[in-house]
């Protein structure tokens, strides 16, 4: 039986300013499972991600992790799960590459010897390695971001939430954290990916979720979803393929 990591229960975060927040949000993340969650600028993505987190409250509705309430689980959660922030220079720690990818490790308690390899592993993996004694403070946006991922993929955490883990990449880059998610899909890790870039990773997808002004208005199979999808949510079929640069423009129809 496909277990459920995370079950929401009519979750709503209203804001007194009237910004949309979350609202009667009910939703599984299953196990094993590489979920894609899209929709346009302040639909919910990184709050929903907070959420789960537990660093923000509901104002109404319940989360659990593996059964059991958000805050009885926040440590286990901690534990399971690592996660890749959108402002990637919230997450830096350490004064070097290697010091801030060794930090979650070390933090698990691994045995040094653990640490370090998995902080090789994962430099090598975003392609990091050269710079492991550099200052992360002076990466590029995307080498900061690239790091974040590192940072995760060391834990060795069961599940991985990625806000925006595109951002900011160059061609590479994209390349080296797409072969980290098919690796870790392929280990049987939970995924969550929350991205306007649908185009990069939809095929990895299991499933699909829109978000729209902070309810879900779509969830399931990607390729069912994007047949029907509406304009109104904001979100791009990404299945266009252009022929020509000059077709390269959102500006003509
Ligand atoms: N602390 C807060 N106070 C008031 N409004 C907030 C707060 N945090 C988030 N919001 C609002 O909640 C909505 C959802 O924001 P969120 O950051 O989740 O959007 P998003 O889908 O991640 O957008 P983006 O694609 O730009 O990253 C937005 O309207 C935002 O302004
Ligand atoms: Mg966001």
């Amino acid at each position: 039986m496909v277990k459920e990591l995370f079950s929401v229960h009519k979750l709503s975060k209203i804001f007194p300013n009237g910004n949309p927040g979350i609202r009667e949000l009910s939703l599984s993340i299953f196990e094993g499972e590489c979920l894609l969650i899209t929709g346009s600028n302040g639909s919910g993505k990184t709050l929903l991600m907070r959420m789960l987190l537990g660093l923000v409250e509901p104002t109404e509705g319940e989360i659990q992790f593996r059964g059991m309430p958000l805050y009885r689980a926040i440590d286990t959660l901690r534990r399971e799960v690592g996660m890749v922030f959108q402002d990637a220079d919230a997450q830096i720690i350490g004064e070097t590459l290697e010091e801030d990818v060794a930090f979650g490790p070390k933090n698990l308690g691994f045995p040094q010897e653990t640490v370090k390899t998995q902080v090789q592993a994962a430099l090598t993996a975003t392609g990091l390695i050269e710079k492991r004694q550099f200052p992360p403070r002076r990466l590029s946006g995307g080498e900061k971001r690239r790091l974040a991922v590192a940072g995760i993929l060391a834990m060795g955490g069961k599940a991985l939430i990625l806000d925006e883990p595109f951002a900011n990449l160059d061609w590479p880059g994209v390349v080296q954290v797409l072969d980290s998610i098919r690796r870790l899909k392929t280990e049987g890790k939970t995924l969550v990916i929350l991205t306007h870039e649908l185009e990069k990773v939809l095929a990895l997808a299991d499933r699909l979720i829109i978000l729209h002004k902070g309810m879900i208005r779509e969830a399931g199979d990607p390729q069912a979803i994007l047949d029907r999808l509406d304009p109104a949510y904001g979100v791009r079929d990404p299945r266009r393929t252009y022929a020509q640069v000059r077709d390269c423009t959102w500006l003509t129809a």
